[in-house]
């Protein structure tokens, strides 16, 4: 008999069909999440499960799993999943790193560059009807190339970002508790300097750390005071590593100068005042969405749940 497993939301085609070829697939919904009724009530007589990172997979879902043998996160970022308490109970817990990189940095810089000059709001204008033709100081940004680029985490990700700001010339600098070696920091013309320089100096602030206990609110009060009142913060991490609040604060008191956000601290809700500041630009967390990438990761997600569910050792573990 085929292991039975529950994939929380319809996959895109390939990857739904190379789970039902080898596994019996119970799927959640389609179209929508699952509830937490439904998530409990299906998980019960599965020995795997693919999850998105909408859903909460802490230890009540694991007390009413009692067969299950592997979580299959369909993302690289895993604080949606309780690893210590999967981990204590023997079920393996994987992710999809590697291939949203390049899509995710993409991204970072679609957001620095559309913060940096406007684009939506000088868009939205123009559509309005607003645009009465060419004028000297219409739609005044900032510019990119040239200037100083901080980076919060050099992981994967972090590292995509550094190697575009090449091509704009920028100085990089970045901070992380485990620093790249010489060799990659001349690759990227990086170089690694305290959390506090790095806040002081940047033009441009990008996060890419995952959220842990140590991260969250990494960016607050105190560490936006030390930014320049002329930088603009960009996040597509996670939305619990910066302050939401304090973020308010900061770019109502002209303390940063404007922001890029991907992700949100209680997703789907954003902070009004982020939504209503003229200066911010609010994206619904599509960081890694191209169809391609999409495809990728729920690709990586089905291959890690059948490995696992196969006995074997599945690729992208994460838990011990
Ligand atoms: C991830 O994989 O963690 C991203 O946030 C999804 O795009």
């Amino acid at each position: 008999m085929r292991p039975k497993a529950l994939v929380t939301r319809r996959l895109l085609p390939g990857a739904q069909r190379l789970l039902e070829e080898h596994l019996e697939i119970e799927t959640g919904a389609v179209g929508r999440d699952l509830s937490r009724e439904e998530l409990l009530d299906k998980i019960r007589d599965k020995q795997g499960l693919l999850c998105l990172l909408v859903d909460r997979i802490d230890r009540e879902v694991l007390e009413a799993a009692p067969q299950l043998r592997i979580i299959a996160n369909c993302a690289v970022g895993y604080n949606n999943i309780d690893v210590t308490s999967a981990s204590e109970r023997g079920v393996m817990v994987t992710n999809t790193p590697g291939v949203l990189t390049e899509s995710t940095a993409d991204l970072t810089w679609a957001l620095i560059l559309a913060t940096a000059r406007l684009l939506p709001q000088a868009e939205r204008y123009l559509r309005a009807g607003r645009f009465q033709g060419w004028a000297l100081d219409l739609f005044l940004g900032k510019d990119v190339s040239g200037k100083c680029l901080g980076i919060l985490g050099m992981g994967r990700i972090g590292r995509a970002v550094a190697r575009r700001a090449c091509a704009f010339r920028m100085q990089t600098l970045y901070y992380d508790p485990h620093p790249l070696d010489a060799e990659q920091e001349a690759d990227l013309k990086a170089q690694a300097v305290s959390l506090d320089e790095v806040l002081a100096q940047a033009d441009f602030l990008t996060l890419h750390t995952s959220l842990t206990p140590e991260t969250r609110h990494l960016i607050g009060v105190q560490e936006l005071a030390r930014m320049k009142s002329s930088a603009v913060l960009i996040n597509v991490s996670r939305g619990a590593v910066v302050d939401e609040k304090a973020l308010v604060h900061a770019l109502d008191d002209q303390e940063i100068w404007g922001a890029g956000l991907d992700v949100y601290e209680q997703e789907p809700e954003v902070e009004p005042g982020l939504l209503s500041h003229e200066r911010v630009i609010c994206l619904p967390h599509i960081g890694s969405a191209s169809y391609e990438t999409r495809l990728a990761m729920a690709m990586t997600a089905a291959r890690n749940l059948i490995a696992g569910l196969s006995g074997e050792s599945p690729p992208n573990l994460v838990s011990p």
